[in-house]
C-alpha cells in the first residue's frame, strides 16, 4: 500500500502542473499515468512547438455550459504568470499571430521544464500505470493501480478528454466523477475538420490542399482565420475554430474573399479589363482553382464585360456568403480538444474541488471548459491545475 497526501491522475499539463504546486507546498504527490512518456499531447502541440497560451486570455474564449466558471482560475494565474515561468527556464518564445505564443525551439522543453518542476517539488512520476476505481475510505480516497492500491487525502483527476485515442486519452476522468454521483456534460469533439456529403465533396475534390484566408461563420459567432479544402471536407483554423460552435444540421456561412469588396472590386475590372474571363477575376480575389469552380457554380458563362451589375452581384454574393453544410467530422480521431465533461456546477470555481466531495478535484480538459483554438485550452489547464494545487 502506498500512501501519499496527493494523488494527481494524468501527467499532461493540467496534472503536471497541479502536481507541482501541491508538492511546493509540502504535500507528498505522486502522479500517475498509464502513457509510456509524461506531457505527451504537449509535445506533439503546435506542430511541435506548443502554443502554451495566448496573449487575449478572456472569458468569451472558452465554451462552457457557465462560461464565467473558468475566470476565477485563469484571473488567478493568468497568462503572464506562466510566460513569466516558460521566461525563468529560459524558453525563448514568439508571439505567431492573434496574441499565440509559441516556444522558438521545441514543445519539449515545456515537458523538460514542468518534469524539472515536479522533481524540485518532491513529485513522484508513475508512468505505464494502470488506473482503477477511486473510493473512499476513513482518511481520504483509495485508488486502484496495476503497481498496487494508493491512499491519498486528495485525488486529483486530470486524465484529459476523448480526443486522440491513440495517444492514450480516455474516458476515465468522467467515470470517476460519475462513480462520485458528480454531472456530466455531454461531450462532443471540436477542433476538427468538418466532413461533407458525397454530393457536395465531389466538386469540390479539385479543391483539395487550397487554403484560403477566410471568414467562417456559424449563426452569430464567425472566425477570421484561414480554412483549407481537404479531400473530406474542410479544415484549416478558420474551420476547426467554427468546429466548436457547429451543431448537426446547421450550415456555415464561408467569406472566401474577407476583406475584400467583392462587388467594388469586380465592377472595377469590367470597367478596365472588360474581356478577362470570369475565373482569371475571380482569381484576383481568391486562388485560381477556387475562382474556378466559383465560376462553375456561378453558371455564368462569357467575360466579364459580358456579365451585367446583377451578375456581378451574384458572383460577389458567392464569394462573401459561400454557404454550405456540413453532415459531421472527423470525429476523436483528430479532434484538438473535446467539449463538454464535469459539468462544472458541480465544481468550486476557486479549487476546482468537487462541492459534495471534499478532496475531489478535476483539472484540465475533462472539466467542462474548451477554449478556442490559440493556446487558450493549455491556459486553462494551467490555470486549473494551479488553483487545485493551491489545495489539493
Ligand atoms: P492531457 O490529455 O494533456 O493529459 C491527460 C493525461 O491523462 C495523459 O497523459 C493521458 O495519458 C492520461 N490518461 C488518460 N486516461 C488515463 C487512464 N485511464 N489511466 C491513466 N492515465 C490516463 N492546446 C493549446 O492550448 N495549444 C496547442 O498548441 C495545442 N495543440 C494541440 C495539438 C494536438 C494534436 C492536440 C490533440 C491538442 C492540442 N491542444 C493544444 C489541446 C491541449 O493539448 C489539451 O487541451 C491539453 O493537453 C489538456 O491538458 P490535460 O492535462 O487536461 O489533458
Amino acid at each position: 500500500m502506498t500512501e501519499v497526501d496527493t494523488v494527481v491522475l494524468g501527467a499532461g499539463a493540467a496534472g503536471l502542473f497541479a502536481a507541482i504546486e501541491a508538492g511546493r507546498r509540502g504535500r507528498r504527490v505522486l502522479v500517475i499515468d498509464h502513457a509510456k512518456a509524461a506531457g505527451e499531447k504537449i509535445r506533439i502541440s503546435g506542430g511541435g512547438r506548443c502554443n502554451f497560451t495566448n496573449l487575449g486570455i478572456r472569458a468569451e474564449s472558452f465554451l462552457s455550459r457557465n462560461p464565467r466558471f473558468a475566470l476565477s482560475a485563469l484571473k488567478r494565474y493568468t497568462q503572464w504568470d506562466f510566460i513569466a515561468r516558460v521566461d525563468a527556464a529560459g524558453i525563448g518564445w514568439h508571439e505567431k499571430t492573434l496574441g499565440q505564443l509559441f516556444c522558438d525551439g521545441s514543445a519539449k522543453q515545456i515537458v523538460a521544464m514542468l518534469l524539472e518542476d515536479l522533481r524540485k517539488a518532491g513529485g513522484q512520476l508513475w508512468l505505464e500505470t494502470d488506473l482503477g476505481a477511486v473510493t473512499r475510505v476513513a482518511a481520504g480516497f483509495q485508488v486502484e493501480t496495476s503497481l498496487g492500491p494508493v491512499r491519498a487525502a486528495s485525488v486529483v483527476v486530470a486524465t484529459g478528454g476523448k480526443s486522440i485515442p491513440k495517444m492514450g486519452a480516455t474516458s476515465y476522468g468522467y467515470r470517476i466523477a460519475e462513480s462520485f454521483g458528480l454531472p456530466l456534460v455531454e461531450t462532443r469533439p471540436a477542433l476538427v475538420p468538418l466532413t461533407l456529403a458525397e454530393q457536395e465533396l465531389e466538386p469540390l475534390r479539385q479543391l483539395a490542399g487550397t487554403s484560403v484566408a477566410a471568414r467562417a461563420s456559424c449563426g452569430a459567432t464567425g472566425f477570421d482565420e484561414a480554412l483549407l479544402f481537404t479531400h473530406r471536407g474542410l479544415s484549416g483554423p478558420a474551420i476547426l475554430q467554427i468546429s466548436s460552435y457547429w451543431r448537426e444540421g446547421d450550415a456555415l456561412r464561408l467569406d472566401l474573399a474577407r476583406g475584400a469588396d467583392a462587388a467594388q472590386a469586380l465592377r472595377q475590372m469590367r470597367q478596365e479589363a472588360g474581356r478577362i474571363a470570369i475565373r482569371t477575376a475571380l482569381a484576383r480575389l481568391v486562388p485560381e482553382k477556387l475562382a474556378r469552380y466559383l465560376e462553375d457554380v456561378s453558371g455564368l458563362r462569357g467575360n466579364l464585360a459580358d456579365q451585367s451589375n446583377a451578375n456581378l452581384d451574384r458572383l460577389a454574393a458567392l464569394l462573401h456568403g459561400f454557404t454550405i453544410t456540413p453532415v459531421g467530422s472527423e470525429g476523436y480521431r483528430t479532434a484538438e480538444v473535446t467539449l463538454g465533461g464535469v459539468d462544472t456546477d458541480a465544481l468550486d470555481a476557486r479549487s476546482l474541488q468537487a462541492k459534495s466531495v471534499p478532496g475531489l478535484f478535476f483539472v484540465g480538459e475533462v472539466v467542462d471548459v474548451t477554449g478556442w483554438l490559440g493556446g487558450y485550452n493549455f491556459q486553462w489547464a494551467w490555470s486549473s491545475g494551479w488553483a487545485a494545487g493551491q489545495v489539493a
